[in-house]
């Protein structure tokens, strides 16, 4: 399973960068606003950064102004990838940026029968939002499930980017689903290494290896 850092923070993705893990970078409106930052600044940054796909957000949502926007998010370097949402609009412009070669992350999707209309229009990544999802009391890995069933029943390439991730679990739970890739905060990722065992065993280790003459 790929590792994205879900972030608009600089310093925190050259961290998880430097751990050796990331395949990518997912932001949106809301995660480049608290950074600061011109939004075409900072996407230009992270890919000097991170070396694969990163999802920039169209801010508009109808067909003519997503082209738009999208076009300029996909000019800025050749792993932009243009994150635009799922709404009827949104996917007609998937379907011309497929037709053009640039690649897209649909994003806002809340069920299998979303997922299944992003495939059909040639998205290049789905990213259902499985903590938002659970906020509404439902189950949001049974619909990554779905949509995995779903992929695999009709051959689509469209990959499931699993977003909107709260907590350790929620990565275990993808990765035994399948999922192609989770999009992950920093301070999950920094949760996944935690263990207590490890952190009790690894003082151990070194407390009794200071007993050891070094020969
Ligand atoms: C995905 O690409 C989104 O940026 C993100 O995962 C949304 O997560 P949130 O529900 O924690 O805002």
């Amino acid at each position: 399973m790929k590792f994205f850092i879900d972030s608009g923070d600089i310093e925190e993705i050259k961290k998880a960068a430097a751990m050796g893990l990331l395949d990518g970078v997912t932001t949106n409106p809301s995660l480049l606003a608290k950074s600061g930052k011109p939004m075409k600044k900072a996407l230009a940054e992270i890919c000097e950064i991170v070396d694969g796909p990163i999802s920039g957000e169209v801010l508009s949502a109808d067909y003519e102004a997503i082209l738009r926007e999208g076009r300029e998010i996909a000019r800025i370097h050749k792993n932009l990838v243009v994150k635009v949402p799922l709404i009827a609009d949104g996917l007609r412009a998937v379907k011309t940026f497929r037709e053009e070669g640039i690649r897209t992350n649909v994003t806002l999707c809340f069920s299998a029968n979303q997922a299944l209309l992003a495939a059909k229009a040639g998205a290049s990544f789905i990213s259902p939002f499985i903590g938002r999802i659970d906020d509404t009391s439902h189950e949001g890995m049974q619909v990554v499930e779905q949509i995995i069933t779903i992929y695999q029943n009709y051959g689509f390439n469209t990959e499931v980017l699993v977003a909107s991730i709260r907590s350790p679990t929620h990565v275990l739970q993808a990765a035994q689903l399948g999922a192609d890739i989770c999009t992950i905060p920093f301070k999950v990722i920094e949760q996944l290494a935690y263990h207590p065992l490890t952190d009790i065993g690894l003082k151990k280790f070194i407390e009794d290896g200071k007993k050891i003459p070094l020969g």
